[in-house]
């Protein structure tokens, strides 16, 4: 129930590199990360974005909200500098530039659809639709695709309608009590948790029904020891450096 790799890099590089840039995925293959997870948001333009935050500031040198700029204005904000000078000149990609470049190093991606508010169903469709663009040969194919997944039900939802071809799992803090159901009704293949918040019974029953089962964002070996233990199929980390890539 998961044909995925076990062991993700989160936001393409951990905490190692500036997060959600091409720097970030370098630095994660050259951990010998051949798994990403990173986030994407739509641009005002409606291009699809990799970054996180829904406003600038943080990671990305500037003011207002990402949904307030075109693609190519983020492109040439300053997303590196802030994580140290050596990254100094990362802008925010492109979601064609990052899917791009994993694909040129053969590096398996979970696409998390991350939408800016009140864009969740927009978002959904629009990375779904891209990414059936980029992987058309692989789904003539049957071969193996990205996963996308979200914390969003309406971006699931929109994202099943524009690619039923692409399999989703569902983002969630705590796994709630309605799991089954809500995971019936959106046609997940997995659930998507945070690992702070799961227990060895819960694990068990996800895995009972069948679904895929992937914690965020595991940090220490002994912990992601535990958590395959219980029947977690896979995981992200920010620790590359520490947790060997699967
Ligand atoms: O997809 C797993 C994880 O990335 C979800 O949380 O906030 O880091 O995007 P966040
Ligand atoms: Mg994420």
């Amino acid at each position: 129930m998961w044909p995925y790799p076990r062991t993700l890099a989160h936001r393409g590089g951990g905490t190692l590199a500036p997060e959600n840039t091409l720097a970030a995925l370098r630095c994660g293959l050259a951990y010998g990360y051949r798994a990403v997870e990173f986030d994407v948001m739509l641009a005002a333009d409606g291009v699809p974005v990799v970054v996180h935050d829904v406003a600038l500031g943080r990671t990305v040198a500037g003011r207002g909200a990402v949904s307030d700029h075109t693609a190519a204005q983020l492109g040439a904000m300053e997303a590196g500098a802030w994580f140290g000078p050596a990254f100094a000149g990362e802008g925010v990609p492109t979601f064609a530039a990052v899917v791009e470049y994993c694909r040129a190093q053969r590096i398996w991606m979970n696409i998390e659809i991350k939408p800016a508010p009140g864009c969740d169903a927009a978002t959904g469709e629009a990375v779904a639709r891209a990414t059936r663009g980029y992987f058309a040969q692989e789904i003539a194919a049957g071969e193996s695709l990205p996963l996308l997944s979200s914390f969003s039900i309406a971006a699931l939802q929109a994202a099943r309608e524009a690619a039923p071809e692409l399999a989703r799992g569902w983002l969630v803090e705590a796994i709630p009590a309605d799991w089954l159901e809500t995971a019936k009704e959106l046609g997940v293949v997995a659930i998507h948790c945070d690992h702070q918040q799961l227990t060895p019974a819960l694990a068990l029953e996800v895995k009972g029904e069948g679904l895929g089962l992937f914690c965020y964002t595991v940090n220490s070996p002994e912990r992601a020891s535990d958590l395959l233990a219980w029947g977690v199929d896979g995981f992200c980390t920010d620790r590359i450096d520490l947790i060997k890539p699967v």
